[in-house]
């Protein structure tokens, strides 16, 4: 799995290291708020696992799985649900977790669908922002990385599924999605 890799870009310790930093931030932002803490399942669970070990402060969490690349659904704008939350977030303080931000339109469309569902407010951080791939004009509350455009995997990323569970963040060999 390692072989398939160019060039660390962002290390283990960098990762863990500003996501500490995050944690701490957002500890204070959501003193006594008892906030929704949402993963948006597959890609930000890693994240979600380590940003939340990092928060001091009371908080409540779910889970929700949204459409992935390559659906004309993308295109379309329609962000399919996979899975649903299981919470109501009517009138919670809610906190998205995402791992990337690319074109915009998954946390467009989800935070669109939880202001429909009455949350109080909507809050997103995004360990990494991909500002490049950008359709629709959207901006993190927080963000942990800006990357470049460049093929990237782990720590939740994949590529066809796979490299997740890489602890870093690396660049992946041309050869392996082209061949
Ligand atoms: C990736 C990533 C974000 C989304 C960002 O998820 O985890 O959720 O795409 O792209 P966007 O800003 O262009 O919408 P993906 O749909 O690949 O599913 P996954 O998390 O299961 O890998
Ligand atoms: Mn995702
Ligand atoms: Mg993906």
């Amino acid at each position: 799995m390692q072989n398939d890799i160019q060039e660390v870009l962002i290390s283990e310790e960098e990762l863990q290291n500003k996501i500490k930093e995050l944690g701490e931030i957002l500890s204070k932002e959501y003193a006594d708020r008892n906030p929704l803490v949402i993963c948006v399942l597959k890609g930000a669970f890693i994240f979600m696992a380590d940003l939340v070990k990092s928060i001091t402060v009371p908080v409540e969490m779910d889970f929700m799985a949204v459409s992935s690349y390559g659906a004309s659904t993308k295109s379309s704008g329609v962000v399919k649900i996979i899975k649903d939350l299981d919470a109501s977030v009517e009138n919670r303080d809610v906190l998205i977790v995402e791992d990337i931000i690319d074109s915009g339109l998954t946390l467009t469309h989800l935070i669109d669908l939880l202001q429909r569902r009455g949350a109080k407010s909507t809050t997103v951080v995004t360990l990494f922002d991909k500002p490049s791939g950008r359709k629709v004009d959207l901006e993190a509350d927080y963000t942990g990385f800006v990357l470049p455009d460049a093929f990237v995997v782990g720590y939740g990323l994949d590529y066809a599924e796979k490299y997740r569970n890489l602890p870093f963040i690396g660049i992946l060999k041309p050869e392996i999605y082209t061949s």
